[in-house]
């Protein structure tokens, strides 16, 4: 794992996003694993400016979201359907048919799984982005979900639905289940660029960086993935025990 430390948000996007545009550019057909939350969002603005600026095209790069809520319809504002049109693909010159975003149709719960499960099988991802939440999930990937899971439907852990209540106009409003990659398929990525930032992080990014490697605290497992890039900024490496700004182990 190596652990860049930078100033701010605005740093650790621009870190992120330079990663991803050196990648797209030597493979014009990467395959990217995208997340949603606040985190990744300057990374998408540098990316659009990358495209608008001509450096980089989405004609042929494919992507697979980590998740999607269940029980709200797609066209939902806060769907993750939606966040990623409203962020990214409206922006560039993606693909409809390469966009991969989970089903979230309740009636087919088991087979939505198994249908994204396959995909992801046969597309390993060239990057993938992943944020943390303050309870070290990634994806939905809530404390004490195995760690060899598949895609699965997850019941999310209060934490989560409080923390991700100011989306929505009250907590009630905010999804109980969602569809989520498992940490398995997050794991069979080529490289993986985790971010954080804020003070909230702080604890979850030490456990992750630092703590054994826990069902409690499934970012844990990225101590085990090979290529695993962890950019934040100084406050959400505020707990961890050196002041460098580059740490590699
Ligand atoms: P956030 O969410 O980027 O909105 O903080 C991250 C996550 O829950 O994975």
């Amino acid at each position: 794992m190596q652990i860049h430390v930078v100033k701010n948000y605005d740093e650790m996007s621009k870190k992120a996003a330079s990663i991803i545009i050196k990648e797209i550019i030597v493979k014009p057909s990467l395959i990217l694993g995208l997340a949603t939350g606040s985190t990744p969002l300057g990374v998408y603005e540098k990316l659009i400016e990358a495209y608008e600026t001509g450096l980089i095209s989405f004609e042929n790069i494919k992507t697979f979201n980590l998740d999607e809520y269940i029980g709200i319809p797609r066209e939902h504002p806060q769907s993750y359907y939606s966040f990623m049109n409203e962020h990214l693909f409206k922006y560039v010159d993606i693909k409809k048919e390469n966009i991969n975003i989970p089903d979230n149709d309740i009636n087919r719960l088991n087979e939505i799984a198994k249908e994204y499960n396959n995909r992801l099988f046969g597309n390993q991802r060239d990057i993938q982005i992943l944020g943390i939440g303050a309870n070290g999930h990634i994806g939905f990937n809530e404390p004490g979900s195995s760690l060899s899971n598949q895609t699965f439907i997850v019941e999310l852990n209060e934490e989560t639905r409080k923390d991700n209540a100011r989306f929505f106009n009250s907590l009630e409003e905010v999804p109980k289940y969602a569809i989520t990659m498992g940490i398995k398929n997050i794991m069979y990525s080529r490289k993986i660029i985790l971010l954080a930032s804020g003070k909230k992080k702080a604890e979850a990014i030490y456990k992750m960086a630092y703590g054994d490697i826990d069902t409690r605290v499934p970012a844990s497992i990225l101590q085990l993935h090979p290529d695993c890039i962890v950019i934040i900024d100084k406050e959400a490496a505020s707990m961890l025990p050196t002041n460098e700004t580059f740490i590699e182990f």
